[in-house]
């Protein structure tokens, strides 16, 4: 049984719970994170940190805890729970006033909630699914407008993979004014004359910490980067795909809308992205 972390404290998960008037629960109002583990080291912990204060900022919400314990919670918990490869999951929430109210309640009586567990993900780094690469559907992205927050509002994502699985893919880029915004849960890039064009940062799509650490490595590599908007009927065109996040690194997308992209096999770019990230991202695990 797993131990995972409520507000201070360890606990067996089957100890763990939270308020039904948590405004988690409520109303969707809280931020959370998603940072891999391999070997047993967090990857690119600061980045998540970093997000996470700019998701509590931006709705108005205290830090319930500072950096260097939220750093130590997370090791704790890959100690207990004994990850090598995987996933720790945080999420934040504005708390409980003990009732259900749209105003915000006073944050000197209601504090945040904060729960953090462990996902053991075995084979996360070399995962088969990298080798074969990933069919995505396209579905109209009806988000709302500050996608740059990681809010825990993911009932929409959540429908978009499951339209995909049922067009028989395993997930979907979202499309809006004809342009792709980005994938379910993670960014989306595509390959044209050897460039790697993904979309520019702005409110509509979540900043990526793997994005980020990606575009680094891959100028640091003379590969050349465009940020700007793009179509379905560009990436179909294109030689390559993939897609980016905590969860799945790089992972190299074949096929859009039942169009297999050059031989329907993941591309140099792509794959090549994926050695050069897993191994300057252990480098500097903590
Ligand atoms: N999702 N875009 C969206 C909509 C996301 O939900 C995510 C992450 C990303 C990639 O961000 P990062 O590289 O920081 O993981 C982009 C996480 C993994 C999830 O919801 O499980």
């Amino acid at each position: 049984m797993r131990t995972v972390y409520v507000n201070g404290e360890y606990m067996p998960e089957n100890e763990a719970s939270v308020s039904i008037f948590d405004r988690g629960f409520l109303m969707a109002d809280g931020v959370y994170e998603v940072t891999s583990v391999l070997g047993g080291k967090l990857i690119d912990f600061e980045g998540h940190a970093v997000r996470l204060q700019r998701s509590l900022d931006a709705l108005d919400m205290r830090s319930p805890i500072d950096r260097e314990d939220l750093l130590e919670v997370h090791r704790e918990l890959v100690r207990r729970n004994g990850i090598d490869e995987g996933m720790i999951y945080l999420q934040v929430t504005r708390g409980s006033a003990g009732d259900r109210d749209f105003v915000f309640p006073d944050p000197e009586t209601t504090a945040p909630t904060v729960v953090l567990f462990t996902q053991a993900k075995p084979g996360l780094a070399h995962s088969p699914a990298a080798k074969k690469g990933m069919k995505v559907i396209s579905i109209e992205d009806i988000r709302w407008g500050r996608r740059d927050i990681k809010t825990v509002q993911l009932l929409y994502p959540s429908m978009g993979k499951m339209m995909a699985k049922k067009a028989g893919a395993d997930d979907a880029w979202m499309i809006e004014d004809g342009y792709v915004t980005e994938g379910t849960s993670n960014n989306a890039y595509i390959v044209k004359d050897g460039k790697i064009i993904t979309r520019e940062l702005s409110n509509d799509i979540l900043h990526g910490i793997t994005r980020a650490a990606v575009l680094r490595f891959a100028e640091e590599a003379q590969m050349q980067v465009e940020e700007r908007n793009f179509t379905i009927e560009e990436a179909q065109a294109a030689e390559e795909a993939f897609i980016t996040s905590a969860s799945t690194f790089v992972m190299p997308v074949v096929e859009i809308d039942g169009v297999a992209l050059g031989d329907g096999t993941p591309g140099p770019v792509a794959t090549r992205l994926r050695e050069i990230y897993l191994e300057e991202s252990l480098k500097a695990a903590v």
